[in-house]
């Protein structure tokens, strides 16, 4: 693994990874410059293109593929305007790990095309079976800003600690200084929660093994009861606590109105795969299984009772 020189002048200490994505798109994008986004994605990211007026464009994630990328497509939307690809790795909402091959492919796109790559990976270290490759480690030829931050695997989303990492920043000088420009503006990040940053990275990690076991059984019992219900299927999640079901149920083209009758029969809620963007024409909800075992069990009793009685198949 070849790690990027990073120096402490390189980190910014913000409220949370929300903070730091907002910091770094607002430094970068002018009104108008486009931003590759993945589709289904985190909310967040349009929300913040709809805020700066700037276009975010849905790349798709390959759902026969594991959710991984579909570089042709991504070579394919990149356009004079475009400013920089955003990845999600480990992903909200479909749990997916991309591989080695993805990430080296999306990077050979951005080195060409003069993009920088805004690598969200704050589920880095909620991992089942497959290793994450961290992008800036794949490469110190392009300009990669890292987005991380103690909410998920620290359990601390409260604290609003998160931060962005500058890799390779010698081929972003602008841009970095911009951010921090912006971040001096704001004064500074929570000031004592981040006494907290240092022990948490550097001190014990038990904790995350220990809590990953217990995911690991929601996890498998999430896709066990999904894959079992007529018309729903799901791809395994790698990380995270978050799957995105696809729904084949005839007559169910609106995933917004399954969840919502689903809520009011059943009052079970996931969210509807809309909310997160997809591709036409298909229909999912999301699923975070951080509940303990017997309450998964109730929900998924109540989903299996609420398809079966709906749509016999
Ligand atoms: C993919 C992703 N990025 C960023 C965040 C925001 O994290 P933070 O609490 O550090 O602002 C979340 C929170 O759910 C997320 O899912």
């Amino acid at each position: 693994m070849r790690l990027p020189r990073i120096t402490p002048s390189d980190v910014v200490v913000t409220s949370g990874a929300s903070e730091a994505l907002e910091l770094a798109l607002t430094a970068l994008l002018e009104p108008g410059e486009r931003v590759l986004l993945p589709c289904p994605g985190y909310p967040l990211y349009s929300a913040l293109m709809a805020k700066l007026s700037a276009q975010g464009v849905p790349y798709s994630l390959d759902e026969e593929n594991g959710w991984s990328l579909d570089l042709e497509e991504i070579d394919s939307l990149c356009t004079p305007g475009t400013r920089a690809i955003l990845l999600c790795n480990p992903n909200n909402p479909t749990g997916a790990v991309l591989g080695r091959e993805a990430l080296e492919g999306l990077l050979e796109i951005a080195r060409r095309r003069g993009l920088v790559v805004l690598s969200d990976e704050i589920y880095d270290k909620l991992l089942y079976d497959k290793a994450h490759i961290p992008t800036a480690s794949l490469a110190t030829d392009v300009p990669i800003i890292t987005f991380g931050g103690l909410s998920k695997a620290y359990l601390a989303c409260g604290w609003r600690v998160g931060w962005l990492v500058f890799c390779n920043s010698h081929l972003m000088p602008e841009l970095r200084s911009a951010v921090l420009r912006l971040a001096d503006a704001r004064l500074c990040g929570p000031a004592p929660q981040q006494y907290a940053i240092a022990p948490a990275l550097q001190g014990p990690q038990e904790h995350i093994p220990e809590m990953m076991k217990r995911m690991r059984s929601r996890r498998d019992l999430m896709v066990r009861r999904i894959n079992a219900i007529p018309g729903l299927s799901v791809v395994e999640p790698a990380a995270a606590f978050y799957a995105m079901p696809r729904i084949q149920l005839p007559g169910v083209t609106d995933d917004e109105q399954f969840v919502l009758s689903l809520l009011r029969e059943t009052g079970v809620l996931f969210v509807h795969g809309s909310g997160f963007g997809q591709k036409a024409g298909t229909a999912h909800f999301r699923v975070v299984f951080l509940p303990q075992e017997d309450v998964l069990t109730t929900a998924f009793d109540r989903l299996e009772a609420f398809v079966r009685e709906r749509y016999p198949l």
